[in-house]
């Protein structure tokens, strides 16, 4: 497989073509940024842990047949993923209250819900990511019904895996985002699954074990990290 041009850096990540329009090589950097890129800056070995946290989950999830663009891991920080065309949608699913529903419903974090909750968010950084809910999915054409009917049955099946996956490593599950994109005719989960994107408290003492460690200024982002990839990929 080779690599050729960097078509897009993000936040924590830059993509690259190959030689097969099919496949882009995903780099996961040390970046990391906070409140759409307000706060910016590095949590050492962040890409390396990043990229096998993803990689074991993504295998995980495939092994339960959650369809994703996860080929293979290629090294320390490049795995190979399925070319995807993205549907400009940030999927959130929570379990616990926590962060911006904490706030929008003034709830401390924390609380149980009865049920999971499903958020959608226009994936738009000069706007900031606003909530939006499923007939503006349909009404402005970001997915057709029947992709946002697989979008919503896919992600509460990868929580419904997730949740048991953490559950087994002492891993509360409290919240995460998702990203989907077409590829061939066919919705498959995209991106990353890393505690930049998820919330990941200890079962036992509800330590955060995630990116609000950086965002919160909580100090141990990075053994927070560690923690999390031992976990994940030597349990
Ligand atoms: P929130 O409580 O700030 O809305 O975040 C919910 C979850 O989504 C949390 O696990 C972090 C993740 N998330 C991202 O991955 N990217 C984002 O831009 C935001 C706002 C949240
Ligand atoms: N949205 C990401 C986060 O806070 C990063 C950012 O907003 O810059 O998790």
């Amino acid at each position: 497989m080779e690599k050729r041009q960097k078509i897009y850096e993000g936040k924590a990540k830059i993509l690259y073509t190959t030689d097969d329009p099919d496949r882009i090589i995903q780099y996961f950097k040390d970046d990391a940024t906070a409140f759409n890129a307000q706060k910016k800056g590095t949590i050492q070995e962040k890409g390396i842990l990043n990229n096998r946290i993803s990689s074991r989950l993504f295998t995980y999830l495939e092994e339960r047949g959650i369809r994703t663009h996860f080929m293979r891991q290629l090294s320390d920080r490049e795995m190979l993923v399925k070319t995807l065309q993205i549907v400009p949608v940030e999927v959130v699913v929570r379990n616990i209250i926590a962060g911006s529903l904490a706030q929008r419903m003034g709830m401390p974090e924390g609380g149980d819900l009865k049920l999971p909750v499903l958020e959608f968010y226009y994936k738009k950084d000069e706007l900031g990511d606003p909530m939006i809910n499923e007939s503006h999915i349909a009404a402005f054409d970001l997915a057709k019904p029947q992709e946002i009917s697989v979008i919503r049955e896919v992600a509460l099946a990868v929580n419904r895996h997730l949740t048991a996956f953490f559950e087994e490593r002492g891993i509360l599950l409290v919240d995460f985002k998702l990203e989907f994109g077409r590829h061939k005719g066919e919705i498959l989960l995209g991106d990353e699954i890393t505690p930049d994107g998820c919330r990941l408290w200890d079962r036992v003492t509800r330590e955060k074990m995630d990116k609000d460690r950086f965002r919160r200024d909580l100090g141990k982002v990075e053994e927070a990290y560690q923690e999390v990839y031992r976990r994940v990929c030597q349990s």
